[in-house]
């Protein structure tokens, strides 16, 4: 069953509070940008495809504030909003591109009254929305058929519902085998310091009765050789014009040891991941951390208290060590700069302007 990570509920946006998971299923209602805000930035609604949908709805809590009927001040207003939201998380390009859609929407409007451009922006946020569901469902099927039956895979943080609107990128894969009548094990790397793979993908997975064996990030090399690992999908923030992709921290070493142990490496990600004005992943900024989530752990300090400490949040996988991307059109196998350009071509990508997501255009691959 999906996960519902995010809903409108009439005047405020509801999420599921995922830093109270697995022991408590916490429901919080952001009545306005600050709270939700607040809420991207302590990982309380995370996940690069549900980061998109939560700002296009954090416009809407923005501009539901505005008085007035002056269409000018309302545009330069949502510009401010949109702003603001962009300061949260700087990895996810999916938090970008809504806020470019949203912000251009407005900007493209001017002859509208305000409570028209309100009504515009309120149905590109849904539309936002209601892509995501089907998006993540075609993935989920281009992905199952790489899945056989009997296959061990692994996956790293949580690339599931709770990372989306309600179905996920490459946890998406595994629900799509699941319907299909396939049976396999999943391996999931607890994923420190936030534990996204512990807290949420084993929550999420055993929850969907699915085969999860928990493991920590530490001994993946160790389950490849002895237990065997037939494929890896993990998902991704952020992908460039050469295929180089962004994921949660870890993520680089596990497609480091699935090349040396043999083991395809997949990354399951939608159109809204790639960013393809950047040129390779060594653009992407990496967001840092506090350090006091690599001294604690569970709330709980395990470390000298004033101990230096590096928390990248993410690292780059570089395209030559990815089998293939799994996207909503189909798969780039061996990614690189040509194969990921026609993705873009086939699929009428735009960083400017959202072109609404077809699913038989499957020229690709
Ligand atoms: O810091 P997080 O929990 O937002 O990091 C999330 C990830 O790295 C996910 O793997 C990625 O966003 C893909 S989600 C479908």
């Amino acid at each position: 069953m999906p996960v519902e990570t995010i809903r409108w509920s009439g005047h405020s946006l509801r999420i599921i509070d995922q830093t109270q998971l697995p022991t408590k299923l916490v429901y919080l209602d952001c009545h306005d940008v600050d709270a939700l805000w607040h809420a991207i930035k302590t990982l309380k609604v995370r996940g690069a495809p549900a980061l998109g949908i939560a700002a296009a709805f954090g416009v809407i809590l923005g501009v539901q504030t505005f008085k007035g009927g002056d269409t000018a001040v309302f545009i330069r207003f949502v510009g401010k909003v949109c702003d603001h939201l962009a300061t949260s998380r700087p990895t996810a390009v999916n938090l970008f591109h809504a806020l470019t859609q949203m912000r251009g929407l407005a900007e493209k409007n001017p002859h509208l009254s305000v409570d028209a451009l309100k009504a515009v922006l309120f149905s590109e946020a849904l539309t936002i929305y209601e892509e995501d569901l089907a998006v993540c469902r075609a993935m989920g099927d281009h992905g199952a058929k790489l899945v056989k039956n009997g296959m061990t895979l692994m996956t790293v943080c949580n690339a599931g519902g709770l990372a989306t609107g309600d179905f996920g990128t490459a946890l998406g894969v595994m629900y799509a085998a699941q319907a299909a009548g396939k049976k396999f094990k999943v391996y999931a790397l607890e994923t420190r310091p936030l534990l996204q793979g512990a807290r949420l993908t084993a929550w999420e997975l055993q929850k969907n009765k699915i085969d999860v064996t928990l493991i920590c990030d530490n001994m993946a090399a160790s389950v490849m050789k002895n237990k065997g690992v037939d494929m890896i999908f993990t998902g991704a923030d952020r992908i460039t014009a050469n295929g180089d992709t962004a994921n949660k921290i870890g993520t680089y070493m596990l497609a480091i040891l699935a090349r040396y142990h043999k083991v395809p490496f997949y990354v399951v990600a939608p159109r809204t991941t790639f960013d393809l004005k950047m040129k390779t992943g060594a653009c992407i900024p990496i967001e840092e951390r506090s350090a006091d989530e690599v001294r604690n752990f569970a709330g709980r300090l395990t470390a000298p208290k004033d101990v230096a400490v590096f928390n990248p949040a993410f690292d780059v996988t570089p395209h030559e060590l990815i089998s293939g991307i799994v996207t909503e059109y189909g798969i780039i196998r061996r990614p690189e700069r040509a194969s990921v350009a026609s993705l873009g071509r086939s699929a009428g990508h735009s960083q400017t302007g959202r072109k609404p997501y077809k699913k038989n255009i499957l020229k690709v691959l």
